[in-house]
């Protein structure tokens, strides 16, 4: 049993209004269960296969769920750049792993099933990319259309290759993200389609069992859980989650929550470093990391409380600092992701070097999205292939043996 709640008046409604903001206020909507009336469901999740609905009894679906297997990731330890950095226990939670390459498909299993629950049939959304991509492949397993609007010329060509195939109805906006919001989100409420960006309450419940899973991985609550920030949904959503395992008593800490943004679009970092209520929009972000080219991240207000409540940070880094951060998995880890994934182990680089954050640490970085997603931005770093005659001579003669 669940209620929506106002995050700000606390106003109450049925699980079964279609609203993604308070009616009254219009602040965010956040699902509260009746926590009281759950038993403490640790052994039976340890009995079920490490995935989204391993934490059934704390997701709102009660319709049989539109599923592709997501959720399991691995959790790696990073070895040789936490020996570099001097931190023995840094992990990386590689959502680039999940069915459609990012940790976009824990939200969209739960939020395409709570769309059939709720007996809508289109569903739809704006996206830097990933969003669309999952949301277009969850739709064609429920056998729904989807609608989804891009910032045209700042998608990463595997993203829009995703929703292409998957049979979403592809629409480029002439303007940014934030715009692309603000009309998906109009279309939404004047004609009827489901909303699935991360305005939607529903949808962060599947993705805060990013933490559960880590949790279960590591045997233990980590110190710190640091994360990209765009709209400011997953970390939002993160933190949801492990107030539930602690109000459960399930755990007994909270992990300090970090957020991560690119330097040229770090509206929630200027608000913690200042102090400020609320995040003030920015008008043109810019940044490598299309996916976290965000001005005005709807989630915003949920985020500054995680990342206040549980005594975390945020900081920015440059558009070099993620490259770098970009190659140093791939080639010192084997762990291939996008640029704004690589943000969130280049912002632990940064927080040590600056002294913000201890090396004793018990850290957990959540890196995304696959590489593959975009890779326009890997081919422009590195080296061409050496092409060579067809020859045996050619061939020992360019690798200088
Ligand atoms: N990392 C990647 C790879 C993303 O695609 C996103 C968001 C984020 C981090 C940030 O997560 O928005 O919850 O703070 N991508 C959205 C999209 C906006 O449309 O795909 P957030």
């Amino acid at each position: 049993m669940y209620d929506l709640v106002c995050v700000d008046c606390h106003a109450r409604f049925d699980q079964t209004d279609i609203i993604y903001t308070c009616p009254r206020c219009g602040h965010l909507l956040t699902v509260e269960y009746d926590l009281a009336s759950i038993e403490p469901p640790g052994a039976v999740w340890q009995q079920r296969p490490l995935s989204v609905w391993r934490y059934r009894e704390l997701l709102p679906v009660e319709v049989p769920p539109v599923t592709l297997r997501e959720g399991g990731t691995p959790l790696y330890h990073l070895e040789t750049i936490g020996e570099e950095l001097g931190i023995r226990s840094l992990y990386a939670k590689h959502e680039g792993m999940n069915p459609s390459g990012s940790f976009k498909d824990r939200g969209m299993t739960v939020g395409v099933s709570m769309a059939l629950q709720l007996g809508r049939r289109i569903v739809a959304c704006a996206s830097t990319g990933n969003t669309s991509a999952s949301l277009a492949m969850y739709a064609a397993k429920a056998k729904i259309p989807a609608v989804v609007l891009l910032p045209a010329g700042k998608v990463a060509v595997g993203k829009v290759a995703q929703a292409l195939m998957h049979g979403a109805r592809v629409i480029s906006i002439r303007g940014n993200f934030d715009q692309a919001l603000a009309m998906v989100h109009e279309l939404c409420l004047t004609h009827g389609l489901y909303l699935l960006n991360s305005v939607n309450p529903f949808r962060l419940e599947g993705q805060k069992t990013i933490g559960f899973e880590a949790i279960d991985q590591l045997s233990r609550v980590p110190d710190r859980f640091v994360l990209p920030v765009g709209n400011a949904g997953n970390i939002s959503a993160v933190y949801k989650g492990l107030i539930e395992l602690k109000t459960l008593g399930m755990v007994d800490s909270l992990p300090m929550m970090t957020g991560i943004q690119a330097a040229g679009s770090a509206p929630v970092v200027r608000a913690i470093q200042e102090g400020l209520p609320a995040v003030v929009p920015e008008k043109n972000p810019e940044t490598v990391a299309t996916a976290i080219r965000i001005g005005a991240p709807v989630n915003a207000e949920k985020a500054l409380t995680a990342i206040r409540a549980t005594g975390g940070t945020a900081t920015a880094v440059s558009d070099d600092e993620i490259l770098a951060m970009q190659r140093a998995l791939a080639r010192k880890e084997g762990i291939g992701v996008e640029p704004a994934s690589a943000a969130s182990v280049a912002g632990v680089k940064r927080l040590i070097e600056e002294g913000a954050i201890d090396r004793d640490e018990c850290i957990v970085c959540v890196v995304t999205g696959h590489l593959l997603k975009d890779p326009d931005t890997v081919i422009r770093q590195c080296e061409p292939p050496t092409e060579i005659d067809a020859d045996i001579a050619s061939l020992v003669s360019a690798l200088g043996l």
